[in-house]
Order: C-alpha cells, then sequence, then structure tokens
C-alpha cells in the first residue's frame, strides 16, 4: 500500500489531535501536531525576549532552531518543552509568531520534508491549502463552539487542572479570530477537504468516518 499524506485542519478543540493520534495508529505511520512547531517558536521568543512581531528576528530564531515533534514529545534545541508549550501565554505567542509569513515558510518547509515520503498525518491550520494541498485525504474538523470550549477546558494537557469553561470558551474566540483572519495563510477548509463536524460524536465515530475515506484511497 502507498504512504499516503493525511491533511487534518481545523479550529482548536475540534478534536484534531486527538483523531489525527488515533489514525496514525491505526495505519502506522507517522502523526505531527504542526501547532507544537508554532507553540516551540513561541516559546523560544519569548525566553530569549525576542519581540513577537518582529517577522525578520523571529524566522531567524526559528531557522536556527532544531525542533523535534513526535507523538509524544516537543523538543526545541534539545530542551523539552511537550508540558510548558501548553499555557496560555503560549497559545498566545503561538497565535503571534503564527502570523508572520517569514516564519510561516520556515515552519512550512520542515513540515514539507517530513512528508516528502508520505506516511504521515499533520494535523494543523494550513496543511491542507498550503503545507500539502496535493494530500491523499485532507480532512476538517470543526465542532460548536461550546463544544470545543467544554474539551480544551477538560483536557490535562492544556490546563494542568479543569479550567472553567466560560474563560476557555472566550480565549478560544479570540485566538479563532485571530487564525481567521490574518493574512498569511488564515485558516479555512481547502475546496477539496472533508469537512466533518464533531459536535456530539465519539472519537470512535470519527475515526471510523476518517478511516473508511482513507481506505477509499489505497
Ligand atoms: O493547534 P494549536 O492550538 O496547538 O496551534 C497553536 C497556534 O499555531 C494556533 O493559534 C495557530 O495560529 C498556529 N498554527 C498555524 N498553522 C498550523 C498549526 C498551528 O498557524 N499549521
Amino acid at each position: 500500500m502507498r504512504p499516503l499524506v493525511i491533511a487534518i485542519d481545523g479550529p482548536s478543540g475540534a478534536g484534531k489531535g486527538t483523531v489525527a493520534r488515533v489514525i496514525a495508529g491505526e495505519l502506522g505511520y507517522r502523526h505531527v501536531d504542526s501547532g507544537a512547531m508554532y507553540r516551540a517558536v513561541g516559546w523560544k521568543a519569548l525566553r530569549d525576549a525576542v519581540p513577537l512581531d518582529d517577522d525578520a528576528a523571529v524566522a531567524a530564531l526559528a531557522e536556527a532552531a532544531a525542533i523535534d515533534v513526535t507523538g509524544t514529545q516537543v523538543t526545541i534545541d534539545g530542551i523539552d518543552v511537550t508540558r510548558a508549550i501548553r499555557t496560555p501565554d503560549i497559545d498566545r505567542a503561538a497565535a503571534g509568531v503564527a502570523r508572520l509569513p517569514r516564519v510561516r515558510s520556515v515552519l512550512v518547509a520542515r513540515q514539507r520534508e517530513m512528508g516528502a515520503d508520505g506516511g504521515i498525518v499533520m494535523e494543523g491550520r494550513d496543511i491542507g491549502t498550503v503545507v500539502f494541498p496535493d494530500a491523499d485525504v485532507k480532512l476538517y474538523l470543526d465542532a460548536s463552539p461550546d463544544e470545543r470550549a467544554r474539551r480544551r477546558a477538560n483536557d490535562p494537557a492544556h490546563t494542568g487542572v479543569p479550567a472553567a469553561v466560560a474563560d476557555v470558551a472566550t480565549l478560544l474566540t479570540q485566538r479563532d479570530e485571530i487564525d481567521r483572519t490574518r493574512t498569511a495563510s488564515p485558516l479555512y477548509a481547502a475546496g477539496d477537504a472533508i469537512v466533518v463536524d464533531t459536535t456530539g460524536k465519539s472519537v470512535d465515530q470519527v475515526v471510523s468516518e476518517a478511516m473508511a475515506l482513507i481506505r477509499r484511497q489505497f
């Protein structure tokens, strides 16, 4: 069977991470969370006090950084930032650096390298539109704002402890707005993506819908 490139996009809390991980596990593919790369760059920019709106400086910092994203760990320059990048400060820093076109080209080039031989499930905001416009399968996962906020609030990777849903909902809405309205690679579903509304659906349901679509490509 030919190793496919599977692109999964959508806003935060739509279920991309869980679904991408399970699908990659079933297919024996590599799972890459591209958002973790923007988070790691945001983390390093904050640490080094590089202004988050300075495209040239943040791009240089990203270019110089060794970023490694596996299914379970994120490191930048050998430092394990797996947990450190899941905080509200880094939510904001990542969304900030992700608006910068030069930073995006550094990370997009690395993402393309990772997918060059196929056998990859990559999740993000622009995977089906920019990173892999010729992906074999493009999914766009969405869910109602309430459900997305509930999921995010109860995700211990993000909050450490369950957070107030209303607070998370406000932050999610702000971040969605930045992601959807930015000039560089805004979040939208590719014309040839299959949009799956995950509201009220279990992970199993979404995974079986996705696997049915993927099997058609073999
Ligand atoms: O998915 P996650 O919330 O971890 O992504 C962090 C930030 O990185 C998002 O706010 C989004 O702006 C950005 N991002 C992006 N392109 C991607 C993945 C994430 O711009 N492919």
